[in-house]
């Protein structure tokens, strides 16, 4: 059984069950892409949770999920279809036996062969095709949430072979014809920003730019994903990831990272309810992905690992650009210890 949404509360309702939590301009613009029947580009860093949308999506609306994963290299075999060779030999080796009796008046062999060619045997027919995700949501029975996902990591030709399926919401099969969709897809789409996509599929395209939350969403986010986890140490893990993601590091903290960071806290800690700056050495681990960006963060840290350490809220949207090179450790030192 699959559902619809009556509005972007209900939307947002019923990801917040399954542990999704999204804000009120996400669910709206979801809302809008499923009542519009129009394809959702999802572009923003690493790990804020563009996958995991379409999952939950899929799971909300009781809808499958048909996933195209996209690489360097992803052609039309891999993600529309590919003929079956060893099913049509296989078929043809079955019929030997009646072109045999059939040709059998043929004496000359290239009258023969001219016959021959003239019949299909019915090989190229949808019984003979190796579905590919976007032919598989066009060709579903049942309504299905398609992910397009990584699409900037295909090459721009893959994307004119997927605006026939985003525009038209159909397939054209040169030795079939057109299949249009027999259910109508949802269609998520998301991008790492790593090349600008085309302006044709980003025109096709409901866009959204999908960053990194408040803090009082991702407290939420991490208690629902971490339910171990005690919420005021929950809090803490929070506003050391919100402080990182204020230096120039190769790699910002993403919410799934944050979400392991506050399980090794609790784990570190025991019951102890408060971040302890004994852990913040071991929350790198989780949190940060290079060398270089663990010694950056040491450093701005140094000044505050008198304990018990505890961030002050840092404020919303302070970019790294907003501020001068190499004064990160002042974003630390200025900000009074303990809890604020
Ligand atoms: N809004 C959210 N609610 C609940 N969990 C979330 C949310 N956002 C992210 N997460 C958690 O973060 C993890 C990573 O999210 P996801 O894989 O969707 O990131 P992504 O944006 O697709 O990253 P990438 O670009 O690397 O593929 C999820 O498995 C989930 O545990
Ligand atoms: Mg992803």
């Amino acid at each position: 059984m699959t559902s619809t949404f009556a509005d972007a509360d209900e939307l947002l309702a019923a990801l917040r069950e399954l542990d999704y939590i999204a804000d009120d301009d996400l669910a709206t613009v979801v809302y809008l892409a499923t009542a519009l029947d129009r394809p959702l580009l999802l572009e923003g860093p690493a790990g804020v949770g563009k996958t995991e949308l379409a999952k939950a999506l899929a799971q909300a609306s009781g809808r499958r999920l048909v996933r195209l994963q996209c690489y360097e290299g992803l052609d039309d075999n891999r993600a529309l279809y590919e003929w079956d060779y060893a099913k049509q030999l296989l078929h043809v080796q079955m019929l030997r036996d009646r072109i045999t009796e059939t040709t059998a008046h043929i004496t000359d062999i290239d009258e023969a062969s001219r016959y021959l060619a003239g019949r299909d045997f019915g090989l190229y027919s949808e019984a003979f095709l190796s579905v590919r995700p976007l032919l598989e949501s066009v060709l579903s029975p049942d309504p299905v949430v398609l992910l397009v996902d990584e699409v900037d990591r295909t090459e721009e030709s893959m994307e004119a072979l997927l605006l026939e399926v985003l525009a038209e919401k159909q397939v054209t099969i040169p030795e079939i014809g057109t299949f249009t969709a027999r259910s109508m897809p949802w269609v998520l789409l998301t991008s790492n920003d790593t090349r600008e996509l085309s302006p044709a599929l980003k025109r096709r395209c409901l866009h959204f730019h999908l960053g990194y939350p408040s803090a009082e969403r991702e407290r939420e986010i991490v208690t629902a994903r971490a339910p171990e986890v005690e919420p005021g140490l929950a809090g803490d893990v929070v506003e050391l990831a919100r402080r990182l993601r204020q230096l120039p590091l190769r790699k910002s903290p993403s919410i799934s990272e944050v979400i392991d960071a506050a399980r090794a806290a609790a784990v570190i800690q025991g019951d102890d309810p408060a971040l302890a700056a004994r852990t913040h050495r071991f929350l790198m681990a989780a949190l940060l992905k290079y060398t270089s960006d663990v010694d950056l963060a040491v450093a701005a840290l140094a000044d505050t690992v008198s304990e018990p350490v505890v961030p002050s809220p840092v404020p919303e949207r302070v970019s790294v650009a907003e501020r001068p090179a190499n004064t990160s450790a002042s974003v630390f030192n200025s900000r009074g210890k303990g809890r604020g």
